[in-house]
């Protein structure tokens, strides 16, 4: 997502600008929309800020080679999450005065509150994003020493933050502070540098110190402060390694974070005591929302496996009749809609050229559009009358992962969302919104059974056809994991609802056809075990996601993979987390670039 650098060093570096851009560009491979800096002009002694839409160099293309500027120095590359991709919502972001000078990552959850309160207080702000409210807290509270005024502010804020801030007024440090969004220094020889990622200090120093959440540090020219003793540590990884977070790939990278993504996505929007959801984005079509009568869902690939999902859960805890169609269909066929029926577009680019179409179709037709988007200010986002972000962070490798389980903790969302506007009783609400808040746990320990994926994945890599099998809520997990495994490891894999076996698909079950089945302990669990026996009579080898403490399911099946307990309607966010990994193993396993399969894009941009 967005990234950090700052640096200072002991003797005032012309050089520090173009220090700090080199390092920001080592954090490139994050994903970014837009970048920025401020720096200490020493011979104005102000502070210079500069802001640039697009890749970096753009930035540099904005830097007049005649300036000479001295340090300290912030810089930062944004992926946006609150407000469209402009130069303004660029960061880093100052205060009425032009005194505080800061770059944000993470979520300011009372960023509204806040602001309210700020501009009721005079203060004036010129961008749309949370990160604003900071530097003005900041302002507030400044009374000539930068930690103090930084200290103060923080200890009004909810939400997560890593920062690093300068002052004109107290010019000769740059202080930072972090809380649940990563950030360390960087202990060079009489230089420091404060970073979101190792891989932007690792050209100047291995040496480094973490901080814990709750701290914070102040770098000057010659010295560093943090309030607690701290060791600094030496970073081992390479230069490459660094830019995948130590990750021999992007892949497995995204899939370690699948517990983050579901947090992002939730962040903020879960009201427990009220047993409801809070979507900002849907606030202007609250009331056109109430009627609505009809949903259509309409997505591509992994995408559309989750609105399958979402079909589920909206029909069962909204009450809204939904359908679902892959978008490269869905603009074929005539649909028959009326001002009544609302169409939910699901798109991780917001830039997939069949769902864009799709999206055309309906608004040319007058109904309602909300968009289901990762990438803020894509088409899709500026094209539907409404949405929600599902704020999952780049995703770089082509396979989908990590923005899946993001659109299906939305989706579950949506569902109370829509739910409580209409029947769902108050302790439904809250029974759904206090499991949401539990899965980023429940997605952290299903991801301990990596070492285990990977034994399997050796067990079967050399199977030609597997079989996914699902009911209900995953059934769609059956479609996504087959997806997956096909997408990167060029194995024949299909997806198939687990009834329809005995249909036709079950004639190519022997002993070389092995069948993934996914089977948590829920309201279709005996018609999944009868499925399963379907399959071993026919010698089919059968690998199980279960339910942690269903012991019996071992008598069955050859291999089983646990995953917590949860409620029904979320199970899927927690079982295609095996499959993910099960997908990835199995690939890597084979010798395949797992990050860029053959034959696929990430982004795909044509019909
Ligand atoms: C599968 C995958 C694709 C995308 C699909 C839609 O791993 O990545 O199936 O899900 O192309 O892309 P978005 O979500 O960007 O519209």
């Amino acid at each position: 997502m967005c990234g950090i650098v700052g640096y200072i060093s002991k003797d005032g570096n012309p050089n520090s600008l173009r220090l700090g851009v080199e390092a920001l560009k080592r954090l490139e491979y994050r994903g970014y929309d837009s970048a920025g800096f401020a720096i200490w002009d020493a011979n104005k002694k102000d502070i210079f800020c500069q802001k640039a839409v697009g890749r970096i160099n753009k930035l540099e293309e904005k830097i007049n080679n005649n300036s000479v500027f001295d340090n300290p120095v912030i810089l930062h590359t944004r992926w946006a999450t609150h407000g469209g991709v402009t130069d303004c919502n660029a960061h880093p972001h100052c205060d009425c005065r032009k005194n505080i000078y800061l770059v944000h990552n993470g979520i300011i959850e009372n960023y509204k509150e806040l602001k309210e309160q700020l501009i009721k207080e005079g203060h004036k702000f010129s961008s749309e994003t949370d990160t604003e409210v900071l530097s003005h807290l900041v302002e507030k509270f400044f009374k000539g020493n930068l930690e103090e005024a930084v200290r103060r502010a923080l200890s009004l804020v909810r939400g997560t933050y890593g920062i690093a801030v300068i002052s004109r007024e107290d010019p000769k440090k740059i202080v930072a502070a972090r809380l649940g969004s990563p950030l360390l220094l960087g202990l060079g020889e009489n230089e420091y540098l404060i970073a979101s990622d190792p891989s932007a200090v690792i050209a100047h120093t291995k040496k480094v110190i973490y901080l814990d959440d709750g701290e914070i540090a102040t770098l000057t020219p010659e010295n560093f402060f943090i309030l607690k003793e701290k060791k600094p540590e030496e970073i081992e990884w390479k230069l490459e390694e660094a830019q995948k977070g130590g990750f021999p790939h992007f892949m497995l990278k995204e899939i370690m974070e699948e517990p983050e993504t579901i947090e992002n996505a939730l962040r903020g929007r879960l009201i427990i005591e009220e047993g409801r959801v809070k979507l900002g984005g849907l606030d202007g079509i609250q009331e056109k929302l109430r009627k609505i009568n009809r949903l259509i869902l309409v997505a591509c690939g992994t995408a559309s496996y989750a609105a399958r999902v979402g079909e589920y859960m909206l029909e069962e805890y909204a009450g809204i009749p939904t359908e679902v169609d892959t978008a490269s269909e869905f603009r074929y066929r005539k649909p028959i809609v009326d001002k009544n029926t609302a169409a939910i577009f699901i798109s991780q680019s917001g830039e997939t050229a069949d769902t864009l179409a799709a999206l055309k179709e309906m608004k040319q037709k007058g109904i309602l559009t909300i968009g289901i988007t990762n990438v803020v200010g894509s088409t899709q986002a500026r094209e539907t009358d409404a949405g929600v972000y599902t704020r999952s962070g780049p995703e770089i490798a082509v396979a989908s992962t990590k923005a899946f389980l993001g659109q299906l903790a939305t989706l579950a969302m949506f569902a109370v969302y829509l739910g409580r506007q209409r029947e769902m009783a108050l302790v439904m609400g809250k029974r759904i919104v206090q499991e949401l808040a539990k899965l980023p746990e429940l997605a952290k320990e299903t991801l301990k059974s990596a070492p285990e994926i990977e034994k399997l994945a050796k067990n079967y890599k050399d199977f030609n056809n597997f079989w996914f099998i699902g009911r209900k809520y995953n059934y769609p997990i059956a479609l996504e994991g087959a997806l997956k495994l096909k997408e990167i490891s060029y194995l024949h894999a299909e997806g198939v609802g687990a009834g329809e076996l005995k249909h036709g698909p079950i004639a190519l079950i022997d002993e070389t056809f092995p069948t993934v089945a996914i089977l948590p302990s829920d309201s279709v669990y005996e018609k999944m075990v009868s499925n399963i026996q379907e399959v071993k009579a026919r010698r089919g080898k059968v690998l199980a996601i279960a339910t942690q403490g269903n012991e019996d399911i071992k008598k069955i099946v050859d291999d089983v993979i646990y995953i917590p307990k949860t409620l029904e309607m979320l199970t899927p966010i927690l079982s295609v987390i095996p499959l993910h990994l099960f997908a990835y193993y199995t690939a890597v396993l084979l010798g395949h670039d797992v990050d860029k399969p053959r034959n696929l894009a990430k982004s795909v941009t044509v019909e």
